[in-house]
């Protein structure tokens, strides 16, 4: 790949190839619990600084962070129930993006105010999450997957700023064999040193891997030593949704882990997870859904290697802000990326000849829940994984951490 190729599918601004195909997709930008009436916070997406704000009157707006005056930031805005006033000289914004009032003038002239409409964009929100979309009208549907309206789960959210580029994570998901050495061996190490349990499932060594295209993505299988393609990990696998979400997880632990370009060198990553009781139990209700950030550095500034999403991350973020990928050594292991480079340049085609690309939901009846599948024996581990599953991940991190366990009831 020459370093143009990587421009091409790396960047992410207005514009640019893969800046216009992530435009037609819906991002989450925030937790709803984050918001609540009369608050804002300031967002990047897609290169675009932003700021969401709920007005007093419970209305979602997401407009350009810069004030059209002189270029205050609206973070410290005050709001109200129509809106946002920038803080230095009191210009308000609606949801819509349409200044309302210039305070200093002695007349409002709407000519005047209609100057000043500033760049606003859709929010929606959905399963505690709020959702922004930066493409062209009119907006597509926001996809109402499983995880985010299913029944009789408990949800909690985790979220880190990674400093690189989003497409090395995304590359990450359709790379099934990276599990047994960072998860396996290098965690198993790193877990030794601190006297820690060792995991006992990721190690195992892939003797087959396979990618297949379905209507949302791509499905990942594998099939592990002393396995067979009988097990869940083939025969049923887990999908990449296209473009940068990945679900993963295993009997009552159902996870979306979304990855949202903020600009060219900075992804946000959510880890979005829906937890069931064990059989016959009933899942306590839940008022809001708490977010809590997952750390991947020690007070050192050094790599916390001893749980799977901190290994994950270290591999990331070494491979530099924006890969760099002319020197890069793809062997048959690397098919599943070589594949979803590929869909990325097929679906911007789709995008520069007028369609949508793939996923994007316009239909309300397709729209009611899109399911997805996902291994239930995962790693042919039954019960025993879960229990690693979430002492070894970003769970340990999550304040419902306790609840969760007891929720799973045989972990
Ligand atoms: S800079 Fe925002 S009102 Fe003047
Ligand atoms: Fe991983």
């Amino acid at each position: 790949m020459t370093p143009e190729q990587n421009d091409v599918l790396t960047s992410v601004g207005a514009g640019t190839r893969m800046g216009e195909l992530l435009r037609r997709y819906w991002f989450p930008i925030a937790a709803s619990s984050e918001l609540p009436a009369g608050s804002s916070k300031p967002v990047k997406v897609l290169g675009e600084s932003l700021v969401l704000f709920r007005t007093t009157a419970g209305k979602l707006g997401l407009i350009a962070e810069r004030c059209r005056h002189r270029g205050s930031s609206l973070r410290c805005g005050h709001i109200d129930d129509e809106g946002i006033s920038c803080p230095y000289h009191g210009w308000k914004y609606d949801a819509s993006g349409k200044c309302l009032s210039m305070p200093a003038e002695a007349v409002q002239k709407p000519a005047l105010l209609k100057r000043a409409t500033t760049a606003a964009y859709p929010a929606e929100e959905l399963g505690g999450l709020v959702f922004a979309y930066l493409g062209p009208q009119p907006s597509p549907l926001l996809p109402r997957y499983d995880l985010f309206v299913m029944d009789n789960v408990i949800r909690d959210i985790g979220y880190a700023m990674i400093p690189c580029n989003w497409l090395q994570i995304m590359e990450n998901s359709v790379d099934p064999t990276h599990v047994e050495w960072l998860h396996g061996h290098h965690m198993a190490e790193q877990r030794k040193k601190q006297q820690l349990p060792v995991p006992t499932h990721y190690a195992r060594h892939h003797t087959r891997i396979g990618f297949d295209l379905f209507e949302y993505g791509i499905v990942k299988r594998r099939v592990l030593e002393g396995g067979s393609e009988n097990d869940d990990d083939w025969k049923v696998g887990h999908p990449l949704i296209f473009p940068c979400t990945l679900r993963v997880g295993t009997q009552g632990q159902h996870r979306f882990q979304i990855r949202v370009p903020v600009d060219d060198t900075h992804t946000l990553h959510f880890w979005y997870s829906c937890y069931q009781p064990a059989e016959g139990k009933t899942a306590p209700p839940q008022e809001s859904i708490p977010m809590y950030e997952v750390p991947w550095l020690d007070a050192d500034g050094n790599f916390l290697t001893d749980f799977v999403d901190g290994g994950d991350i270290m591999a990331w973020v070494t491979q530099g802000p924006v890969a760099e990928r002319s020197p890069e050594m793809l062997t048959s292991s690397d098919k599943g990326i070589v594949l979803y480079r590929q869909l990325l340049l097929d679906q911007a085609d789709q995008v520069d000849s007028g369609r949508d690309p793939m996923g994007v939901i316009r239909c309300a009846q397709t729209n009611s829940r899109i399911d997805f599948s996902q291994e239930k024996n995962k790693f042919r581990s039954g019960a025993s994984f879960l229990r690693e599953a979430i002492e070894m991940s970003h769970v340990r991190y999550s304040p419902m951490k306790q609840q969760i366990i007891e929720l799973l009831g045989n972990a």
